[in-house]
């Protein structure tokens, strides 16, 4: 597909809110930069997409969105060096994952140029909102829904893609305990787990909120069938580490194909540190850590980056993760974090 950036019509917000932000003590995903990208599917194709002032929009009560979720987003973010250069991680990844997305949920994929060209497009008119503070960046959330309307459950005629960002700070703050998951699944065989559809995500609050009553702060999604291996950590993938073994499930119709998942994978391996993509049982996990060779547990994900876990609960008992000096998240998230920044060498082409 050829480049469409000359055809992005650029309408400019008449007033900026930047100087309302303190970009001090910014919080994940709370203000929004003064534009968007904004593309609409009527009479069967995808609009050329416009970077328009942020707004609020207004749909019919009958859009299929609202009835049967017919949704699918992305987790990106944009970083500033310190030459203000402006950086993105493996934008292509999200957007062939967008449209795995989409495809699953009947929604028409997009083309590369619209989601590629749009997010420069954007980009470059909000570039003063990207933050080059260390730990912060502009969280960039693509994402694609049913306008179409009709309460006939079938998928929707029309769509809209939009891309909107938020200048951002840590995902998460303090201790992160979590909660072996033994009730309730994320996802099942054949299902949409593998997909970023919204609904994978409201699934998940109820079972969070009984956790968080209990004293944890995530859940540790377990498989649909026995509750028996370990899946995924909350929103994010799950890395578990078994004395000096970094190990991970491997993806499948019920985990995401993360990427900052893979991205660990491929920088851990040119470490020499041992990985082992395979099936993690939660007796494994319970017996390491009886044992004390269980050193770490982290979520994986493009908010967080890398989230240690501090300990775990499973069938009333609680187990602490040990202190360590140097950890393997520690080390990690700096490498991914100095790559994703140009702050080192990027071997693998990751930065774009
Ligand atoms: C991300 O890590 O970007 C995600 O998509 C998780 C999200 C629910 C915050």
């Amino acid at each position: 597909m050829n480049a469409i950036i000359n055809d992005i019509e650029i309408i400019k917000a008449k007033t900026t809110k930047i100087n309302e932000v303190d970009f001090d003590n910014l919080k994940f995903g709370q203000v929004f930069s003064d534009h968007m990208l904004e593309c609409n599917y009527k009479n069967g194709a995808w609009e050329v997409p416009k970077v328009v002032p942020y707004h609020a929009i207004t749909l019919d009560p009958s859009a299929k969105i609202f009835h049967y979720g017919q949704s699918v987003f992305e987790g990106m973010k944009a970083y500033k060096d310190a030459n203000n250069e402006v950086w993105l991680f493996r934008p292509l990844e999200n957007f062939k994952r967008l449209n795995i997305s989409s495809k699953r949920l009947a929604i028409p994929e997009l083309p590369e140029a619209y989601f590629m060209d749009g997010l420069k497009a954007l980009l470059e008119v909000d570039k003063d909102w990207i933050p080059n503070k260390e730990g912060s960046s502009l969280y960039i959330r693509p994402f694609v829904f049913a306008t179409g309307k009709g309460f006939h459950a079938s998928p929707a005629d029309e769509y809209k893609f939009i891309i909107s960002t938020a200048p951002s700070g840590a995902y998460f703050a303090g201790k992160v305990k979590v909660l072996i998951e033994q009730t309730y699944s994320r996802s099942a065989n054949g299902g949409v787990g593998y997909a970023k559809a919204g609904g994978n995500y409201a699934g998940q609050f109820y079972p969070t909120q009984l956790a968080v009553e209990k004293g944890y702060q995530q859940v540790i999604w377990t498989d649909d069938t026995n509750h028996e291996y370990i899946e995924e950590a909350g929103a994010m993938n799950i890395f578990i580490r078994i004395n000096d073994t970094l190990i991970t499930g491997p993806t499948s119709d019920r985990i995401l194909d993360g990427i900052t998942r893979k991205s660990i994978i491929d920088l851990a391996k040119s470490e020499n540190i041992p990985v082992e993509v395979r099936k993690i049982s939660v007796k494994e996990v319970v017996e390491a850590a009886k044992n004390g060779s269980l050193k770490e547990m982290f979520g994986a994900g493009t908010a967080a980056v890398i989230s240690p876990i501090d300990g775990f609960g499973y069938q009333g008992t609680d187990y602490d993760l040990p202190k360590l000096d140097k950890t393997y998240a520690e080390y990690l998230k700096k490498r991914i974090t100095d790559i994703q920044t140009n702050k080192s060498e990027d071997p693998f082409g990751w930065r774009y």
